[in-house]
């Protein structure tokens, strides 16, 4: 099994002061995860690529875009805003390997996702090519939701077709649940509420690691 990797995400974050909350997760955080919604693929919008580029941290960004059919142009403007790691969904694109290679050729990591009520199947073909799969435990588009258990299948089953593949679980993960997934093979964890709606965000994170001993 891959390394744990911690991904808090920054949309449950003040983004005022985004660099200043990021600070505070940095030393512990093996990722930070920035969600990018364009009002299509999910009703709420949030930030763009330029607010990308005002990120400072050393994290590697994990960018996750729920975007329909995003664009080169638009994808780049995110590698060139620092994205390490760029996400794109399988339902919001007609041919998401078009996306992923272009992902790749600018020597991005690319992963797809796809959404509690969608089939491993859809992306099986996928899995060769991919550096990560994000394993959506919610609906995508808000924060704060409830964990949604029935998905765990599709990480175990995927953990048992690629034993070194980063397997990302994004939704409702805290301490409890971010065992459970661990337990069926997911080794990313992005975690919002859990986190940046605690005050004592070390603390925060240390727990979800400790669950995972
Ligand atoms: C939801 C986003 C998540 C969100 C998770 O669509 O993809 O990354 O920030 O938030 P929590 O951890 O609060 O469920
Ligand atoms: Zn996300």
């Amino acid at each position: 099994m891959p390394k744990i990797k911690i991904a808090p995400s920054i949309l449950s974050a003040d983004l005022s002061k985004v660099n200043q909350e990021i600070k505070e997760v940095e030393k512990y955080a093996d990722l930070i995860h920035v969600d990018i919604m364009d009002g299509i693929f999910v009703p709420p919008t949030t930030v763009d690529a330029d607010f990308v580029k005002t990120i400072k941290t050393k994290v590697p960004l994990d960018v996750h875009l729920m975007v329909h059919e995003p664009s080169n142009s638009y994808i780049k403007g995110f590698i060139d805003a620092g994205a390490c790691s760029i996400t794109i969904h399988e339902e919001a694109c007609k041919n998401p390997s078009e996306q992923l290679d272009f992902i790749k050729k600018n020597k991005t990591k690319a992963a797809v996702s796809i959404k509690p009520n969608t089939s491993l199947d859809k992306i099986k073909k996928y899995l060769d090519i991919v550096d990560m799969v994000l394993i959506m435990t919610v609906e995508p588009g808000w924060a704060g939701q409830k964990f949604i258990a029935s998905t765990m299948p599709k990480v175990k089953e995927l953990r048992n077709l690629k034993p070194n593949l980063d397997i990302e679980v994004d939704g409702g993960i805290n301490p409890i649940t971010a065992r459970i997934a661990y337990d069926e093979g997911a080794n990313v964890f992005v975690a919002g509420t859990s986190i940046f709606g605690k005050k004592d965000r070390i603390e925060a994170i240390k727990e979800i690691m400790n669950g995972l001993k």
